[in-house]
């Protein structure tokens, strides 16, 4: 199979294997969610040509809030600021040769909010000294789960009317959804826990249920879920065939695999430095076991290795964070290249991480390129 060949996920097609992973922008302010420059950077992705774009992280319950300047659906008067986002992607421009398709990530950010984090159980008393432990952290009760379990199907419509191609639900990194899946996180002794992955999955198999009802058959629902939390005693490979088969049977369209949490510590969900491709053994097993389109996500910078992973049934399509912080054309360029025969360039992102610490100052820019420019 090829990298540029299209790609079914239930009744869409998206034109090409390429996906934008979500990169919050910090730029969203809820009485102003889209303005004109996030429309702006979402214009540009748009004209970039990748087959899948997914938004930023958008918070579905008022207490499921992660960073500042996050984007939101938990409320309808949201949805007239999403449908700004969702032009500015279909009309990237009139030579637009590929029109991408566009995804809303629906989240609950569960112990790692900045404020009050609510959580399937309070962990952290198995962390001592760990930096960044949630604080106030409180264990959510059976009827809290059912409501937030609510608060995505109705965010999942409200993306619906505001014109996304299907939503990706935030299923990864530490995440309420993740939370829920790892023995490490989830301690509850009621319906909501237990040992084997299939009683942990209660969660998210009640979810799925009802995003499904609020938006219908045919409309699609993809997850980013972790590969591994890399925390001792957490979901790790040895469980991830498994839950992708849940997720398989109860409804999900796509998965894309990321991995990490925030104290996974040096394999945190961004990592820096040059490693490349960092869930491509885990992909390959997981693919082995289920039929639905698999993304992977991670340190993927070279052409020759997108390529690859493709071609040889690792995985049925990529996923870029930084590199379209640093260039929102890369993969026109990429396709390009592929077209004419010629050497396709690497991204120049050089996974510094230091975005970051922009979109929690004030908005999202690559540093190293604004330096080139003299900005
Ligand atoms: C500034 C920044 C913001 C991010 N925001 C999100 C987010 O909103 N949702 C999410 O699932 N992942 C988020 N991530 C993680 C990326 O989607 C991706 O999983 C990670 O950066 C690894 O991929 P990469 O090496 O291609 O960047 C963010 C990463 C960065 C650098
Ligand atoms: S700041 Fe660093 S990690 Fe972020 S896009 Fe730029 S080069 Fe990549």
């Amino acid at each position: 199979m090829s990298l540029y060949s299209p790609l079914k996920i239930n009744s869409i097609v998206i034109p090409n294997r390429f996906m934008r992973s979500a990169v919050w922008e910090g730029r969203s302010e809820l009485f102003d969610l889209a303005p004109p420059e996030l429309q702006e950077y979402y214009h540009d992705l748009g004209a970039g040509e990748i087959g899948l774009i997914n938004s930023s992280h958008t918070y579905v319950s008022e207490d499921g809030i992660a960073t500042p300047r996050q984007l939101a659906l938990f409320d309808d008067s949201f949805i007239d600021a999403h449908k700004s986002l969702v032009s500015a992607v279909r009309y990237g421009g009139k030579h637009m040769k590929i029109r991408p398709k566009f995804f809303c990530q629906l989240a609950h950010c569960g112990s790692f909010g900045e404020d009050r984090c609510v959580a399937p159980s309070d962990w952290t008393v198995d962390f001592p000294g760990v930096k960044g432990l949630p604080k106030n952290l409180h264990a959510l009760s059976i009827p809290e789960i059912q409501q937030i379990q609510d608060d995505f199907a109705a965010a999942a419509q409200r993306a619906k009317e505001a014109g996304y191609d299907g939503v990706q639900l935030h299923g990864a990194h530490g995440y309420l959804i993740s939370e829920f899946m790892s023995p490490k996180f989830n301690k509850r002794t009621d319906i909501y826990g237990g040992s084997t992955v299939w009683e942990r999955s209660r969660f998210i198999r009640e979810l799925i249920n009802k995003v499904r009802y609020s938006v219908g058959p045919y409309y699609p629902i993809s997850i980013k879920i972790n590969s591994s939390d890399f925390v001792e005693g957490g979901f790790d490979e040895t469980m991830t065939a498994e839950y992708v088969k849940i997720l398989e049977t109860f409804g999900i369209d796509a998965v894309e695999l990321s991995g990490g949490t925030p104290i996974s510590g040096k394999h945190v969900p961004i990592r820096r430095g040059k490693s490349t491709c960092w869930y491509e053994n885990i992909a390959k097993d997981v693919y082995k076991h289920t039929g639905l389109p698999l993304f992977m996500v991670g340190g993927i910078r070279n052409p020759r290795d997108a390529e690859r992973l493709v071609k040889e049934g690792i995985v049925d399509g990529v996923s870029m964070g930084r590199p379209f912080v640093r260039e929102t054309d890369i993969v026109k360029r990429w396709i390009h290249a592929h077209e004419e025969g010629e050497r396709a360039p690497v991204s120049k992102c050089i996974s510094c991480g230091l975005c970051l610490g922009t979109s929690h100052e004030k908005s999202l820019y690559c540093v190293p390129e604004s330096k080139l420019q003299g900005k």
